[in-house]
């Protein structure tokens, strides 16, 4: 068994894996997880976004000619000499190797992708303050990916004495071995037809047991094809490969940044190696013990509220802003659930066009995906597109499927919808989500239990939140019988040679604040900022109290004062954006600090759930 990756591999070799990472938007599917772990129901794509969700920002580096093939050239170097060549605009890109199984040291060797937005001073300088890694959760979100979509925004933020440093994690995009369960584009579609028909969890009677066959079959298939790979993929393992990468920068602290599943990876790194912790940023906690459990149970503690915070900024917008403003926010939550029983008996038949070339506009609005486009809209509910903020689309679209008018929220989902082609092309597709399933599963306990068992688990979650039906992640984990070669699970707790710096949002959709409460108990001297919003992760919302202390963290060393809240300054609804420059207390930061809020709020407008790591599960 090779695992060269140079050459061809069981299912495509490199070139194909580099061809699926730079496949346009129309495959990037996610799914929902924390920041996206994934529900096999539950994708959908960018596309869905409103006002074409900026697909272009979604993965730059598209309109160069083809810079991911640049990846087969960046020889694959070991830790003491680590090569790096220029690649994209002002980035380096590099590929370090590491053994497969850290066991086995001087057996094969997996390469672990990265792209570097270069610190401005050399090694040597005593300035140089090394490299701060970046995961953008998932599992399954490629660093890379995400530093190519932040390139100019972490400097301003950290400062240009640091590396920022976006790496693939195993099983992700260009990260070698790849691994791939299906070979081809079509067999991929057939695949996601027979899933994306399955009916929502707890709609039929058979819902459950259906979901879970079919969690069996894609296990089998990955056994069966994905060998070479699966075992190598899980997060102790990531963990000591990013010891390895700040070893390369002749570094042994780790600076970190991690959103999302991004935490699960900190913390783990954190209880494995304590004393190499040098700054650590874990934002949108996840239940470590939770999820090395694989019980994915206690996400939605706090989902309703999230929601309630859209009707309570619909009250605040006024009604020229929010087309579902009402007497009260009481009052708007009863409407809208009362439209989603009524699509559940009576879904809305859509044609939006008739065109026959757009395969995707037309087809039925249910009650699966209106639950889906209302919990996407969770995520990330301040984010602006070009004109207008989702909130503000998604109020449209709600107000006019009341009125039987299911066009606007069909819209804000299309591309849910799989674009089977017959042209499809014989070439591996991009982002098989197998990263994620292999993961999460991997990383977690083994589920075996009956499908009463899991039917119970289920209603627990549902007794949280009316979005259960869309987080079957335990099931989804219930067909993988892979397990890695290397596991850590706990305990969560360490004292890290530096304080971790804890972020959670007081309404976050699938990573409950709680979370970063129980987390911070593990590791003395932590400390919890609570930034007072909406949406996954701090980043989903712009606030410069929160951009400022992250700065003062990494660059000072200071952690908050515990208790700190921040307060943002983004609103859901509204026209225009909102402008730093209008604001006094702005102009009395020093400049530098200005750059850092204003290149954060950039940020707040690009990131997507795909940069969350959200591609489909399974
Ligand atoms: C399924 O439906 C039953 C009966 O309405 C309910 O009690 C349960 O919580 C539901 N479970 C999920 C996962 O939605
Ligand atoms: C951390 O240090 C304290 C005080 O020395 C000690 O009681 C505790 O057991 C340590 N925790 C861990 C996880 O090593
Ligand atoms: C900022 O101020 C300018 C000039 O007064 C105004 O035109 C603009 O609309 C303001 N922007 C916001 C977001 O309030």
């Amino acid at each position: 068994m090779s695992m060269k990756e140079e050459g061809p591999q069981q299912h495509g070799g490199l070139r194909d894996s580099i061809r699926r990472s730079v496949s346009p938007v129309r495959f990037i599917i996610f799914n929902l997880v924390i920041g996206g772990a994934c529900l096999a129901v539950l994708s959908t794509s960018l596309r869905s976004l409103p006002k074409g969700g900026s697909p272009n920002v979604a993965v730059p580096g598209l309109d160069e000619s083809d810079p991911e093939l640049f990846w087969a050239t960046v020889p694959p170097s070991p830790v003491d000499n680590l090569i790096w060549l220029p690649c994209y605009t002002n980035l380096q890109c590099a590929r370090l190797t590491v053994p497969l199984d850290y066991a086995d040291p001087d057996g094969p060797s997996a390469t672990i992708a990265m792209a570097k937005v270069p610190s401005n001073y050399k090694k040597s300088d005593p300035r140089y303050r090394g490299p701060i890694l970046m995961n953008p959760g998932g599992p399954g979100g490629s660093g890379v990916d995400l530093i190519l979509l932040a390139k100019d925004i972490i400097q301003p933020v950290v400062g240009d004495e640091y590396d920022i440093i976006g790496f693939d994690p195993r099983g992700v995009g260009r990260t070698m071995p790849s691994i791939l369960v299906f070979s081809d584009e079509a067999e991929n579609t057939r695949w996601n037809l027979q899933r994306d028909s399955l009916p929502l969890l707890n709609s039929t009677t058979d819902a459950l047991s259906k979901t879970y066959a079919n969690a069996v079959v894609y296990g089998k298939l990955a056994e069966a094809r994905t060998m070479h790979a699966s075992p190598y993929v899980s997060t102790a393992l990531v963990c000591r490969d990013m010891l390895n990468i700040v070893r390369a920068h002749g570094q042994e602290k780790l600076q970190y940044w991690g959103l999302s599943y991004g935490t699960v990876l900190g913390a783990t790194f954190a209880a494995m190696f304590p004393d190499n912790v040098g700054r650590m940023v874990i934002d949108g906690v996840e239940d470590a013990e939770n999820y090395y459990a694989t019980l994915w149970s206690n996400n939605l503690v706090d989902t309703e509220e999230t929601l309630d915070w859209f009707f309570e900024e619909c009250i605040e917008a006024g009604p020229e802003l929010c087309a579902l403003y009402d007497s009260s926010a009481a009052k708007i939550k009863e409407r809208v659930m009362r439209l989603l029983a009524s699509i559940q008996k009576e879904p809305i038949p859509v044609v939006a066009s008739t065109t026959l070339s757009s395969p995707t506009e037309y087809g039925i609005v249910d009650y699966a995906l209106a639950l889906r486009v209302l919990f996407v809209f969770l995520y990330f509910p301040y984010h602006t597109f070009a004109q207008t903020a989702p909130a503000t689309d998604l109020a449209f679209a709600l107000a006019s499927a009341e009125k039987g008018d299911g066009v606007p929220l069909w819209n804000l989902q299309a591309a849910y919808i799989v674009q089977f082609k017959c042209s499809c092309s014989p070439a591996p597709p991009l982002p098989q989500p197998i990263a994620t399933t292999a993961i999460m599963c991997s990383d977690g306990d083994p589920v075996e239990e009956s499908i009463e068992e899991m039917q119970t688990l289920l209603d627990k979650i549902a007794r949280d939140s009316m979005f259960a039906p869309l987080w079957p992640l335990h099931v989804v984990c219930a067909g993988w019988k892979i397990r890695p070669v290397e596991r850590y699970n706990g305990p969560f707790v360490g004292n890290t040679s530096f304080p971790l710096l804890i972020i959670g949002n007081t309404a976050d959709p699938v990573t409950p604040l709680i979370n970063a409460h129980n987390l911070a108990k593990g590791f003395p001297g932590s400390v919890v900022l609570t930034q007072h919003s909406a949406g996954h992760c701090s980043v989903s919302a712009t606030s410069a109290c929160t951009i400022l202390a992250i700065r003062e963290y990494f660059r000072d060393g200071k952690v908050p004062q515990p208790g700190t809240r921040c307060e943002i300054e983004s609103r859901m609804f509204t026209k225009t954006d909102f402008a730093y420059d209008n604001e006094t207390w702005f102009w009395d930061l020093p400049e530098d600090e200005r750059e850092a809020v204003k290149a954060w709020k950039k940020l707040t407008n690009t990131i997507t759930p795909h940069h969350y790591g959200m591609l489909s599960a399974m």
